[in-house]
């Protein structure tokens, strides 16, 4: 690396605890997304950590900015990070919803996340574990930080779905899409009709204005794909990554940069009387984590849904109480 490089980059240390494939994936975005200057990997199998650390570590050769990676295997070497990405946990299987992992997860996250918050007081905890809200909420009760510094992946990935499926349909570019997921990131989620748009008109003005019929049946089929898109993955290759992978590198990259983006992430709060629960919301991102400072005008039916999601959430944070 050339000295001035060195001495002009400033320090950005990320770890990831759980060097499965969403981990070890998400490490080697970063890694070649310049954003950082060093990723640490911790993984309860330690071998399989510096494995993977020593393989990318041989990647970083080719990164835009040289990062360095290790392996860890205490929770000590958190110290200093600006976010630690919690990724640990057994993932679904063919036919099992996110919710059904939430009794093994939730017990890996009792053990890990005080020992992070110990280790690191001041860092950013960036959860994608699933069930991703109840483990968000879960990582705020047991770190004890404020619910901002307490991120869950959530909504981002269905967001990107979406667009990807209204880009396809409509043959624009999904980055000219705007329109959200909110609610869980899983099956209670909830697409926000009234607000998506493309090119500033929403989605019946845009079809009026190119003199063709918004298509109800063909939207359910967009939102049931959006819905339905992990399953489809799973069913085929066993889990998901680079999706996942690539939401969690954009989601520190808007924090690293302090970019104030509007990303619909998860994160404990009220939401129509409903709470505290983590759900995602349009929020926005910065240095100092997300911010609920984004109004989202909803119709009365999108509200009625965002409640009803919010309370499948909170039934099963109550339901592990037990
Ligand atoms: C995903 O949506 C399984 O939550 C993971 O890709």
């Amino acid at each position: 690396m050339p000295e001035s490089q060195a001495i002009n980059q400033k320090a950005v240390k990320i770890v990831i605890v759980g060097a499965g494939s969403v981990g070890v994936t998400t490490a080697y975005a970063l890694l070649l997304s310049g954003l950082v200057t060093e990723i640490v990997l911790i993984d309860i199998d330690a071998a399989r950590a510096e494995g993977e650390a020593v393989d990318l570590s041989h990647a970083a050769h080719f990164a835009q900015t040289h990062a360095r990676v290790r392996a860890a295997t205490s929770y000590a070497d958190c110290a200093d990070a600006a976010i630690v990405i919690l990724t640990a946990g057994v993932n679904q299987k063919p036919g099992q919803t996110r919710l059904d992992l939430v009794r093994t997860n939730h017990a890996l996250f009792a053990s890990v996340v005080p020992q992070v918050a110990a280790a690191a007081p001041d860092t950013i905890l960036l959860v994608a574990t699933n069930p991703v809200d109840v483990l968000t909420h879960a990582a705020l009760e047991l770190s004890g930080f404020p619910p901002e510094r307490v991120i869950g992946s959530g909504t981002a990935m269905d967001t990107t779905r979406f667009r990807h499926e209204l880009g396809r349909h409509y043959g624009v570019n999904p980055r000219n899409v705007h329109a959200v997921i909110i609610g869980e990131h899983g099956d209670s989620q909830l697409p926000v009709w009234s607000l998506a748009s493309i090119a500033g008109m929403r989605l019946r003005d845009y079809c009026a204005q190119k003199g063709v019929a918004y298509d109800e049946a063909a939207m359910d089929g967009v939102a049931a794909r959006t819905r339905g898109a992990a399953y489809e993955i799973i069913q085929r290759k066993g889990k998901t990554n680079y999706g996942v992978a690539s939401v969690l590198t954009s989601i520190v990259e808007q924090i690293v940069k302090s970019s104030d983006a509007i990303v619909t992430v998860s994160r404990v709060g009220e939401y129509e009387g409903v709470g505290p629960v983590a759900l995602s919301m349009p929020c926005k991102l910065n240095h100092t984590g997300s911010h609920m400072d984004v109004p989202l005008l909803l119709s009365d039916k999108e509200r009625e849904g965002l409640k009803r999601s919010a309370g499948e959430i909170r039934g099963v944070i109550e339901s592990i109480r037990e």
